[in-house]
């Protein structure tokens, strides 16, 4: 058994029994974790240097992951097929269970809504806000999370480099991965965000672009802390 702190550490997850999939979450969570464990790590590597209660994944589809390593996580998606993911209640905590150092009593919530609508959500509310490949999160949902919480956002659809010009965040860390394992990096920030060609970013050429900036470094993603 390896608990949470010895997965923060290493940023490598063992141990796992894969349960066998049977029902309608562990069909499409067998789908979803075809690099099996692969966000185990990635967000085990996370809590490792970031502590965070209450988080909140918009744009989730069914990636379960965080619910590995953080007691409540809120995640939103307008797919129908995420939908029918976490109405699979038993199937979805089945999941989590079957992973070692998950939380005892998970705190699961699925919104089935658009994250750019009113969500009703508390404001400043949540510890941690995740964007992957799910387009401007930052953007429209930064007002859920708490100053001094942290943004862990990958650059594939432009959100990275929204987050860089947002006076909201400092760049906090970069998320490095090599070979499936993955690694938080705090030194030489100043070398990461630099563009290849000279380019003015601004949020209209974001939306109209839809992608991210080349940059002269590319990790796998970025730690922003919200500081106001
Ligand atoms: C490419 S998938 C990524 C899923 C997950 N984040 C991952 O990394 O595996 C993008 C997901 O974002 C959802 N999405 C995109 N825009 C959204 C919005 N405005 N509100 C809610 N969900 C949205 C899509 O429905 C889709 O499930």
């Amino acid at each position: 058994m390896c608990d949470v702190q010895t997965l923060a550490e290493t940023g490598r997850a063992t141990g796992l029994q894969w349960p066998r999939m049977t029902g309608v979450a562990q069909k499409m969570w067998a789908e979803q974790d075809r690099e099996q464990g692969d966000r185990w790590r990635l967000f085990t590597a996370v809590a490792g240097s970031v502590h965070a209660e209450r988080v909140l994944y918009p744009g989730s589809f069914v990636d379960i992951a965080p619910s590995f390593v953080f007691p409540s996580v809120t995640y939103i998606d307008t797919d129908k097929r995420a939908a029918k993911f976490f109405d699979d209640v038993h199937g979805v905590r089945a999941i989590v269970a079957a992973h070692d150092g998950a939380p005892a009593s998970p705190d699961i919530t699925f919104r089935h809504a658009d994250y750019t609508s009113e969500l009703g959500l508390e404001p400043e509310s949540f510890d941690l806000l995740v964007s992957l490949y799910a387009g401007f999160v930052s953007e429209a949902c930064t007002e859920y999370l708490r100053v001094g919480g942290t943004l862990l956002v990958n650059p594939s659809h432009g959100d990275a480099a929204m987050a860089s010009i947002d006076p909201r965040y400092r760049l906090a860390a970069v998320v490095k991965a090599r070979s499936g394992t993955y690694r938080i990096a705090a030194d030489r920030l100043e070398n990461h965000l630099v563009p290849k060609k000279p380019i003015e970013i601004t949020p209209a050429m974001l939306h109209e672009r839809g992608r991210g900036i080349a940059y002269t470094t590319a990790p796998f993603a970025y730690l922003f802390q919200r500081t106001r």
